[in-house]
């Protein structure tokens, strides 16, 4: 079930039978010459879209701007500063736990926000805990490459050239779900260089093209069709052991 493709009178009912919500979180950034801008926030949205097919589940919106200000070198790249993005997780918390979910599950796709989405949850427990009263609802994170079973998948398609930006698999599932936007380059050199994140401009000196410690060209749609299947069926196993924890105080 999609938040933005239904109703507040469908959202009660939802309300009624489950507390529990998935938000897809990611950066609209640089992938390298091949990744789209998107990859980040596709990845994530994508996963979730497909595994809310075959379970009960209710997925909000994407929220598609993240922490990417080292990426700012590369145009079309779009960031959130991290206290704003931490303002901003922050508002959209209260938002749904207002009208009564109690666990909010962010599925993520990009490394480089969890700093800031941890922190913005421990901002919001702060607030509960100076005040000396509960929360009333939990907040989850989850890179989704850490779902089970993705890792195992993705090193088998990818035993060299994964990388950390730009890699192999975050582009084939974006190649499996669209396929018309698929690109192609030479890359050089084959695999990228890895090294430290720090500003954009010495991001952009480090790293030219924008890759780092990638090669994907390995990348397929097939291949990507089969990260989606295992990265849904393992966030549907997640999502349905956090709804199952003890009810929120
Ligand atoms: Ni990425």
């Amino acid at each position: 079930m999609l938040l933005h493709k239904s109703t507040w009178i469908e959202i009660e009912a939802y309300l009624a039978r489950s507390k529990t919500v998935i938000i897809p979180i990611g950066s609209n950034e640089q992938h390298g010459p091949t990744g789209l801008l998107g990859t980040d926030w596709m990845c994530p949205e994508i996963i979730a879209h497909k595994a809310q097919t075959s379970a009960d589940l209710l997925v909000a919106p994407t929220f598609n701007i993240g922490m990417a200000q080292h990426h700012l070198g590369f145009p079309g790249t779009i960031a959130l500063r991290p206290s704003t993005f931490m303002a901003a997780i922050g508002d959209w918390c209260l938002s749904l736990a207002g009208h009564g979910f109690e666990k909010l599950y962010f599925l993520n796709g990009h490394g480089g926000n969890v700093a800031t989405i941890e922190a913005a949850f421990s901002e919001l427990y702060a607030e509960a805990s100076f005040a000396g009263r509960p929360r009333g609802f939990a907040c989850k994170l989850m890179n989704w490459w850490d779902l089970k079973g993705v890792m195992r998948v993705a090193q088998k398609q990818f035993p060299e050239g994964h990388g950390s930006h730009a890699t192999p698999s975050e582009i084939a599932i974006t190649q499996w779900a669209y396929p018309d936007a698929i690109k192609s380059a030479d890359y050089t050199p084959k695999i990228a260089p890895t090294g430290p994140i720090r500003e954009a401009l010495d991001f952009r000196a480090r790293y030219a093209d924008g890759r780092m410690g990638s090669d994907p060209a390995q990348a397929s749609p097939e291949k990507g069709g089969e990260l989606v299947a295992a990265a849904a069926s393992a966030l549907i196993e997640d999502v349905a052991r956090f709804a199952a924890e003890p009810a929120v105080r």
